[in-house]
């Protein structure tokens, strides 16, 4: 159906421009060690894809000063920022280590993974090994095994990670802004027991 505006509508939705839909996602950090330095780049697009072994993919342009860094060496970091990171989280998401050096912004240590810079200021890193990388026309994910998850411990309550506590930034895809995490829903896993079959 064509509305007054001349728009395509089906039922009450409006048909929009092809593309991923507008959604809500986590940010980290990725790290990497290039050219001798550490590197970090801002990156909406990840997701874990394995429990066992643990396995993370990474969705990356073709030209990332950070993905060069773990193509050498084979590892990387992934570190979560806080709400309170947002501006040199967003920072690393508009320049780039080719041009500037983002070594200095954090407070940097290592852990097992060689060459995985952790950031001490995130409440979470994790140390990754290179397994994969699937290359598409515009972008590669790189996949990576788990090797190694730090979290502060003020993060924790009887050893879980607390995600309130975290305050992890979201990014509202595309172009922002960012938002914290919002009040709680329900238990997952639980509210939809309730729901009685008509
Ligand atoms: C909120 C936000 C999310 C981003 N997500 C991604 C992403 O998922 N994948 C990607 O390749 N670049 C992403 N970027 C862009 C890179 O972080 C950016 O190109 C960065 O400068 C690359 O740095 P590097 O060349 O030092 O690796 C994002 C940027 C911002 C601000």
């Amino acid at each position: 159906m064509i509305n007054q505006q001349g728009d395509r509508v089906i039922m009450k939705k409006k048909v929009i421009d092809k593309g991923m839909p507008p959604l809500v996602l986590p940010t980290c950090l990725l790290g990497s060690v290039n050219e001798g330095r550490a590197n970090f780049c801002t990156v909406a697009w990840f997701t874990m894809i394995d429990d066992e072994p643990p396995t993370i993919g990474l969705v990356l342009g073709k030209k990332r000063f950070t993905k060069d860094g773990i193509v050498a060496n084979k590892t990387f970091s992934v570190n979560i920022p806080t709400v309170e990171q947002v501006k040199v989280t967003d920072y690393c998401g508009i320049r780039s280590g080719y041009k500037v050096d983002k070594s200095s912004l954090f407070t940097i240590h290592y852990g097992s993974v060689e060459h995985a810079p952790l950031i001490e200021e995130c409440p979470i890193s994790i140390g990754c090994s290179l397994s994969q990388v699937l290359e598409f026309p515009g972008v590669d994910m790189i996949i990576g095994t788990v090797e190694e998850v730090l979290v502060d411990e003020a993060c924790l309550i009887e050893g879980k990670v607390d995600q309130r506590r975290v305050k992890p930034l979201l990014y509202a895809m595309p172009g922002g802004p960012y938002v914290g995490m919002g009040e709680e829903v329900a238990k997952a896993f639980s509210i939809g027991k309730s729901l009685k079959k008509k």
